[in-house]
């Protein structure tokens, strides 16, 4: 697909059909592991003995736990390769490792908000929030996998390591499920449903398109790339009728 193909008037293709059918798969298994895991975790709680029963008890709510865990480390394995293949032989761009110039945008951006800057970060394709939730979940999600193996075959991995792996993979798994529960529910959801940004639903995953004006404002260093402008004359249009002024400067 040529730069140009990406951009249909109004309109930036970001998202392949790949990458929509990939996060469908997220948030179908993600969601199965946390409310199957933390029915568990939180088994005395009258919502969790409801749909304990409705799952048709423990013993089935542990198995779909476990089979949602091998779709989902799949998934992740497949992401993991598909990522090196892309990057190493298809000359893929890639946008989301983390680099000086993250650290500079966020502290950019504090100043911004606190009144010290008149224009906010000037940003790539994933800003360092992108950025920082992606590296979280993959990591947080690689640990959840080797834990909760761990805990799959406990008789099996202590033929090879001490007996503490067990309750330290239990430990790792259960807090850190709560952690990711509490990251999606509160900072992925604020950031695709109520942040002033998006509101009042963030579509361009769902859809893989994202406005030419979103790109302006939020992406503009990838726009620039997209269109062969300067950046200069982007980054011109953003936000002309509040404080904000040409980035230029
Ligand atoms: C986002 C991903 C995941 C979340 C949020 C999650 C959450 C949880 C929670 C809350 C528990 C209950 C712990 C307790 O009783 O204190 C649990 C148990 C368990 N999880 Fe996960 N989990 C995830 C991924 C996985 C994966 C990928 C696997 C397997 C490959 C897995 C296998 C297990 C196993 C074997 C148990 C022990 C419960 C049992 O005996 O069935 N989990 N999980």
């Amino acid at each position: 697909m040529t730069d140009s193909n990406l951009i249909k008037v109004d309109k930036i293709r970001r998202f392949s059909t790949a990458r929509i059918i990939e996060h469908w798969l997220v948030i179908i298994t993600i969601g199965t592991l946390v409310v199957t895991g933390l029915s568990q975790k939180f088994y005395n709680l009258d919502l969790s003995q409801w749909f304990i029963l409705k799952l048709g008890g423990i013993d089935s709510v542990r198995l779909v736990h476990r089979y949602t865990g091998i779709v989902f480390s799949i998934a992740a394995i497949v992401h993991i390769i598909t990522g090196i293949i892309g990057v190493v032989f298809k000359k893929w761009q890639p946008s989301m490792i983390i680099n000086k110039k993250d650290f500079s945008d966020a502290i950019l951006n504090i100043r911004y908000y606190i009144g010290m800057e008149n224009h906010p970060a000037i940003c790539d394709r994933y800003n360092y929030k992108q950025k920082f939730e992606y590296w979280g979940i993959l990591i947080g999600g690689l640990l959840m996998i080797a834990s909760g193996l761990i805990l799959w075959v406990p008789t099996l991995v202590t033929r090879f390591l001490p007996g503490e792996i067990i309750p330290a993979a239990r430990a790792l798994h259960t807090n850190e499920a709560l952690l990711i529960f509490l990251i999606l529910a509160v900072w992925h959801i604020y950031n695709s449903i109520f942040s002033p940004e998006v509101f009042p639903f963030d579509t361009s995953i769902f859809t893989g398109y994202i406005s030419r004006e979103r790109m302006v404002h939020e992406h503009p260093v990838e726009l620039a790339r997209l269109e062969n402008k300067p950046l200069e004359e982007i980054v011109a249009h953003r936000y002309v009728d509040s404080q904000e002024i040409s980035a230029s400067k």
